[in-house]
């Protein structure tokens, strides 16, 4: 039974945290509900429980076990050492310390053997890359990946819970023909799309994506060489943001090292951990945001023959961002613990 406190509880992902600690029976002895001193003395029920939220600070650890991260980056390396200090392990939902050496990157159905070596941080990846490699996994496992390209439809949810009202509210606005001001959400969002509005490198930048990707593109590379501890695997991005409410679309085109077929393909990912197969082909069929919202698995669909290069297929995937993208991977990651 351990001591659990929520960064971020308030948040679209620390709110989906508390549904999985309630959902998985997580054993817990006590829970804190942690996030910013405007939301500080609000209640949020549990299990039939209301519990008052507190303000974040540095000395909120004491007596906690394990913190569930989830307020953002700054939040994160501001107060996670905090955490660690005072004994906790911290699983941080945040890009802050992916990429940080000491720090291990996890996926459970991939990579679980990494946890152990954590030093009171894990890092839990970004959606887009988690939903991106459940599938590509066992791929890469049965038949070896030599190059990967996704192309990203990714929903509201990324952006936080303002950004879900926003979409909300911006819909309703522009359908009855009215003005919208946004705050959070950089373009016109509703009945629109764009490129995905994360930090752009335009060649002024070291050490961040290169010239031309943004950051949540470059995530997608280098988070993949991390989880696989394969540096050599060749993986590029474009993402896109669409007008979704919580689930991400990908469309991934990908070249394999041995020779296989459309059904050996369907074989692995049929036994693949985490993974559905959603699709009725006579129907036109296919894996949709509103079929993965709110549920578990990663649904594939689509699979095909790349008809214009060797040993290439095309799929598409579907994964709820803010449960197997940030959540219940942390709730997983806990679980192992
Ligand atoms: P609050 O609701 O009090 O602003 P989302 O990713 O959905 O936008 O959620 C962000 C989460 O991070 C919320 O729980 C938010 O709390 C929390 N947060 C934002 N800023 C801070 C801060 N300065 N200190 C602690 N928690 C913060």
């Amino acid at each position: 039974m351990k001591n659990v406190a929520i960064a971020g509880a308030t948040g679209a992902v620390g709110q989906e945290l508390l549904t999985l600690l309630a959902e998985r029976n997580f054993p817990l002895k006590s829970l804190k509900l942690l996030a910013s001193s405007r939301s500080a003395g609000k209640t949020i029920k549990f299990k039939g429980e209301d519990i008052v939220v507190q303000e974040l600070r540095h000395d909120s650890f004491e007596g906690v076990d394990l913190v569930l991260s989830s307020a953002g980056g700054s939040i994160s390396k501001e107060y996670m050492p905090s955490a660690v200090n005072s004994g906790a392990v911290v699983v941080d939902n945040t890009s802050y310390f992916r990429m940080n050496p000491e720090v291990p990157l996890v996926v459970p159905e991939i990579n679980p053997q990494d946890i152990k070596k954590h030093k009171g941080i894990i890092a839990n990846p970004n959606c887009s890359t988690i939903i991106m490699l459940l599938p590509l996994y066992p791929l890469y496992k049965a038949f070896g990946v030599e190059r990967i390209h996704a192309t990203t439809y990714q929903a509201a949810s990324g952006a936080g819970a303002l950004a879900m009202e926003e979409l909300r509210l911006e819909c309703v606005a522009l359908a009855e023909g009215k003005t919208f001001n946004r705050t959070v959400i950089p373009h016109q969002y509703a009945f629109n799309l764009f490129p995905h509005n994360s930090s752009y490198n335009d060649g002024s930048k070291s050490g961040a994506a290169p010239t031309g990707y943004c950051e949540e593109e470059w995530k997608m590379v280098a988070e993949t060489h991390k989880i696989f501890s394969d540096e050599h695997l060749r993986v590029n991005a474009t993402c896109v943001r669409v007008p979704v409410l919580r689930a991400h679309s990908e469309a991934l085109n990908i070249r394999l090292s041995k020779k296989t077929s459309v059904s050996e393909i369907y074989d692995v990912l049929r036994d693949a951990p985490g993974v559905e197969i959603l699709e009725e082909p006579s129907k036109n069929r296919w894996p949709m945001p509103i079929d993965a919202s709110g549920k578990d698995p990663v649904l594939v669909g689509r699979v095909r023959v790349d008809q214009s290069q060797e040993n290439a297929f095309d799929m598409w995937v579907v994964g709820d961002q803010i449960r197997k993208g940030a959540a219940l991977n942390a709730i997983q990651i806990a679980e192992l613990l």
